[in-house]
């Protein structure tokens, strides 16, 4: 359950109507409720306090500094993929030792700086880097904890660009090579801290049968393992569990959490988790103001003041997000294209979409981008990027200051030699 709702007519993200941040900031502006981002924190990690477990949030779905200290406040720890995204965690005071660092190309330098850091383990996705991570480990000498990302082949049934735990995929190390993987390890890499098995199989995905496959396949390499005498501690179960756009109905982290329960008993290990969108996807939406609109004889379109670079998930997905005026009128219901103002005709927002005439200068608020919105924002067709706000109670904050055009050629340079 989110925090932005109509009172009245007008669209408010907790007790602040959207229109008064828009005046004051501008548009396109995302704006985040705190209490939301809190509250479906919470509602994760609840759904796990029977067990051992540990929540690292997913930097990559929303890495505002200011999101992540809120999480670093509730407790989590952070799931990472890059040594940009350690910086952030540690720029928001969240606790390294509460870290996972995932992906399939970790650089040198990353790896360096995570071990110098001390976080707690590095998801595995190749033997190559293994034996990197060891190399480094030892010149620094120090141990690395690790966790092997098991491929476990599975569907799970969600768009082919964020399903990552088939084989045909770029992620992990399928099941029956990694316990070679993990015995390699253990008699010749020493730097290296075998603690844990990590899967995940992708993301948005609204069913529960597909994180049970995986999970009992998972536990079955775990006895495996143990057999081998490798002392697994952790299970990392990844992220993945998805979120009300439109119609679907993905289980509640509740439900998720009392299956996943189930399915691991008797494993003695400490559960992780890396929930990025189911925690910050509806906690955020962006508000838009209508430049024009247009009457095709085919189509209508409302132009608006934010674009595919701002909110790429409709281009890059084909994704549904809803759409709502910040103020409530008469007006009758038209089927229109949203559209930004980039110069591809990939860049819309929604297509066919039916909701109430606008006019130019009114304010349009999209729902569900809290997640992978910002985060994937660019500054293509050389657009600022976008403030962001965050929201508490009757107050309102400006987390991320609008870019201006000095920010958009900073490092660019006209070399003398050159001219
Ligand atoms: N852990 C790993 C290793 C991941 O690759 C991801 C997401 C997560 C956790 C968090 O998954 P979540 O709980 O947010 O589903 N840009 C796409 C989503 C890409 C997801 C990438 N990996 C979108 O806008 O739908």
């Amino acid at each position: 359950m989110h925090f932005f709702r109509y009172r009245g007519k007008r669209f408010h993200a907790e007790g602040v109507p959207v229109e008064r941040i828009a005046e004051e900031v501008g548009t396109p502006v995302f704006v985040y409720s705190h209490r939301t981002l809190v509250r479906h924190y919470k509602a994760f990690d609840g759904a796990f306090k029977r067990v051992p477990h540990l929540i690292c949030y997913s930097v990559k779905a929303n890495s505002n500094i200011a999101v992540l200290k809120t999480f670093a406040r509730a407790g989590s720890g952070f799931d990472i993929v890059s040594g940009g995204e350690l910086f952030r965690v540690v720029k928001a005071g969240g606790d390294v030792r509460k870290v996972v660092f995932s992906g399939v190309g970790k650089r040198d330098d990353e790896i360096e700086y995570a071990i110098r850091k001390r976080i707690l383990m590095f998801n595995v996705e190749s033997p190559q880097e293994l034996g990197r991570i060891d190399c480094i480990a030892g010149r620094l000498k120090k141990r690395a904890g690790v966790a092997i990302r098991v491929n476990p082949d599975v569907d799970p049934k969600t768009h082919p660009y964020i399903s990552t735990g088939l084989k045909k995929n770029k992620f992990g190390i399928e099941t029956e090579e990694a316990v070679k993987v993990y015995v390699h390890a253990r008699d010749n890499l020493k730097n290296i801290e075998l603690m844990g098995v990590d899967c995940h199989i992708g993301s948005q995905i609204t069913e529960l049968a597909p994180f049970i496959d995986a999970l009992k396949k998972t536990k079955k390499l775990i006895g495996v393992l143990r057999k081998e005498g490798i002392d697994i501690r952790y299970l990392n179960m990844g992220g993945g569990l998805g979120i009300t756009y439109d119609t679907e109905e993905p289980p509640h982290p509740s439900k998720y959490g009392r299956e996943v329960i189930k399915n691991a008993e008797g494993l003695d290990v400490t559960l992780i988790f890396e929930p990025g969108r189911s925690i910050v996807g509806n906690a955020g939406i962006l508000v838009t103001r209508v430049l024009y609109t247009k009457k095709g004889s085919l189509k209508n379109f409302i132009i608006t003041d934010a674009a595919m670079n701002d909110l790429p998930r409709p281009s890059l997905y084909g994704s549904y997000h809803a759409i709502k005026p910040a103020r409530i009128k008469a007006s009758e219901e038209i089927t229109a294209d949203v559209v930004g103002p980039i110069c591809e005709s990939g860049d819309f927002l929604a297509r066919d979409r039916e909701l109430s005439a606008v006019e130019p200068g009114d304010l349009l608020v999209v729902m569900s981008a809290g997640a992978y919105c910002f985060s994937m924002s660019s500054n293509y067709n050389s657009r600022t990027r976008a403030a962001e706000v965050m929201v508490k109670g009757r107050d309102f904050f400006v987390i991320r200051k609008r870019e201006t055009v000095r920010d958009l050629t900073r490092g660019e340079v006209l070399p003398q030699g050159l001219f």
